[in-house]
């Protein structure tokens, strides 16, 4: 299996669970409170490390209970934290999460995520060596994701981007990313046209976007330009948040595959994510996504 450097972020994912999402201005009462490990980098390393992939991450916690507990986890998980630096003073980033009827809204607040900077990613040049490749997502501060794909550069090694949240991209990044894996909205602000130009877009780029599409499942055009459609499998869903981190981690863990059997794979472990609770709860193990997949 690969070995896999994520850079990204590490939150506290503080839950509720209610009927319906608040209108502006409205007050509900909701039926359960939890907090859970994630943020896009944690999560996404979690995923890959699950499946099998040797996983070590560079990211920022605060000096706080929830970056103790953040980073024992990530441990206990067998991720090499040795990159991961507390910084005293911050606090550990949170996300305020709503889940309803199994679909989420987040709000996120970076805290110390936006203090992981390119000195970081300088610090961490022999994880860059020791990878085959390197998976960053949008939650850290955006010259810090230049710096890590310039170092991927420099090493030779894959650059895999995955732009959440989406904001427009440098060219420079663009050119270092070696697959960038945005949902249709998020492609839609990377490339500043419609949602419905996503097949354009795709067949433009072959082999170089990977499109998550919720229960539609996956996209990506061939070498030839052909649209290539994995289906997404059919699950009771329980909460859906980190679903699209467990598809990233699985492509990391996987890579290496064919596009269509990396698409057919991260769609099944994204599948069984979301029949438990919170961003980490369903990731599954390598031997259940094998179970899962025999099953079919
Ligand atoms: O992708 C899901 C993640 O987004 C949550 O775990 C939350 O922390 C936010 O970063």
């Amino acid at each position: 299996m690969n070995k896999v450097l994520v850079v990204g972020s590490i939150n506290m994912d503080l839950v509720v669970e209610a009927g319906k999402f608040p209108a502006p201005g409205e007050t509900l009462l909701g039926q359960r409170f939890s907090t859970f490990p994630g943020g896009k980098g944690a999560n996404q390393a979690v995923a890959a490390r699950r499946l099998g992939a040797r996983v070590a991450m560079i990211g920022c916690v605060g000096g706080d209970a929830f970056g103790r507990e953040l980073l024992g986890l990530l441990e206990k998980e067998g991720i090499d934290t040795r990159f991961v630096r507390t910084a005293e003073g911050i606090s550990t980033g949170v996300a305020a999460i709503t889940v309803s009827q199994a679909e989420n809204s987040i709000v996120v607040v970076p805290g110390a995520n936006h203090a992981l900077s390119p000195a970081d990613i300088q610090a961490a040049e022999s994880a860059f060596a020791e990878a085959d490749l390197v998976l960053c997502q949008l939650e850290i501060p955006l010259e810090t994701v230049e710096a890590a794909a310039m170092l991927a550069e420099r090493h030779d090694k894959p650059f895999i981007l995955n732009p959440a949240p989406a904001m427009p991209l440098p060219e420079g990044l663009r050119a270092r990313t070696a697959l960038v894996t945005p949902n249709e909205h998020e492609l839609s602000i990377l490339s500043s046209l419609p949602d419905s130009q996503w097949q354009r877009q795709l067949a433009l780029h072959p082999e170089r976007i990977l499109m998550t599409r919720g229960s539609d499942g996956a996209w990506f055009a061939g070498s030839d330009g052909e649209l290539h459609h994995q289906s997404a499998f059919k699950v009771t869903p329980v909460d859906t948040t980190g679903a699209g981190d467990t598809f990233n981690g699985a492509l990391a863990a996987f890579w290496g595959r064919d596009l269509a059997e990396l698409a057919r794979l991260a769609c099944a472990a994204s599948a069984l994510s979301v029949t438990r609770a919170g961003a980490q709860g369903g990731m599954p193990t390598r031997e259940e996504l094998d179970a899962f997949l025999g099953s079919r």
